[in-house]
């Protein structure tokens, strides 16, 4: 193998640079050519490649986003876009790739390696943490400590105001962020996909903490929460409160704030781990893979294995938070 390419893919995440950085820098480092893709599989099927050298990643650890830039592709969702993306590949002399983004990418990435057999390795990016093969993937803890932040700082006007107020974190599937990000910001709830909710009892321990003097309460909603977000979990809570106790609400979403800033240390530590680890993967043929970090040690997971594998949350954290979490 002498060129291998690299790009990111689906929703940004903070440390998305820092793989990038690692895996172009590890790569020179094995004598290898690296080109970055832009925009995703976008620019696999356009053709838009960028030669990285060691001073093209100078200077993006620190920065939020990509600099490859990112996409979810409809083109390379067609036969005939994958059919262009691999003729480009194979112009430029592309023999390995490195796709760095979250279960979207791993699942194109299967598709496109079942079709032309080009040697790949994925790494886990996701503010969601909803990847499995991995105990974290890349922006995850950027994205919970900005959460964090910004319920502390919702919990000070809560606390003034005497208000409910309902906090509405991402997570399309899996309620990492809520749980992580509600444990640390000590929320009175958390209501997220992978739970039933529990409307009635969140109203009695409200009806029970106002008795006790409580003033303030901070709920924090998982985007795909089954009842359908936060002002919906706000609008049934406080419809059931009804006459038994008032309490005045408000509801904060805090969207896309949390996919960017500075990544953290520990998102640049793993994406720079990982960036490594993907280049010495694509050495040793037996691919397609994701490469994960799983109790410290670098693990790689074949492709079609992800899957059948279930990504569930801690059941010791989500155990806490109903036991701490509560007045
Ligand atoms: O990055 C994951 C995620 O943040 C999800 O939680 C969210 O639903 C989605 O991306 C939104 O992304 P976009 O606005 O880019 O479609």
């Amino acid at each position: 193998m002498e060129t291998i390419a690299v790009l990111t893919s689906g929703g940004d995440a903070p440390g998305m640079n820092a793989a990038i950085r690692a895996s172009v820098r590890a790569a020179l480092a094995s004598g290898l050519q690296v080109y970055g893709a832009k925009n995703g599989f976008s620019g696999l099927v356009s053709g838009d490649f960028q030669r990285l050298h060691a001073r093209s990643v100078t200077n993006i650890l620190q920065r939020g986003g990509t600099m490859l830039g990112t996409s979810r592709s409809i083109e390379f969702e067609s036969k005939e876009g994958r059919k262009t993306a691999a003729e480009n590949l194979k112009s430029h002399s592309v023999e390995g790739l490195i796709l760095i983004g979250g279960q979207g990418t791993a699942e194109a990435a299967l598709i496109f390696h079942k079709e032309y057999e080009i040697p790949t390795v994925v790494i886990p990016a996701s503010i969601d943490n909803d990847i499995p093969g991995t105990d974290f993937s890349v922006g995850f803890d950027t994205a919970v400590n900005g959460a964090m932040e910004a319920i502390d700082r919702i919990r000070d006007t809560a606390e003034s105001s005497g208000r409910i107020f309902f906090v509405e974190v991402m997570g399309r599937s899996r309620g990492y962020i809520a749980l992580y990000a509600g444990l640390s910001g000590g929320a009175d709830a958390i209501f997220i996909p992978e739970e039933k909710e529990d409307l009635e009892a969140l109203c009695k321990r409200v009806i029970a903490g106002h008795k006790a003097g409580k003033s303030s309460f901070v709920v924090v909603v998982a985007e795909g929460e089954e009842a359908g977000g936060a002002f919906s979990v706000a609008e049934r809570v406080t419809k059931q409160l009804g006459e038994r106790v008032e309490f005045d609400y408000r509801v904060t979403v805090l969207g896309h704030l949390q996919r960017g800033g500075t990544p953290s240390s520990n998102d640049r530590v793993l994406g720079t781990i990982l960036g490594a680890a993907a280049v010495e993967g694509l050495g040793t043929g037996a691919l397609p893979h994701l490469v994960g970090e799983i109790n410290n040690n670098i693990v790689f997971t074949p492709l079609d294995e992800l899957e059948s594998m279930e990504r569930e949350l801690p059941k010791d954290l989500l155990h806490l938070l109903h036991t701490v979490g509560t007045t």
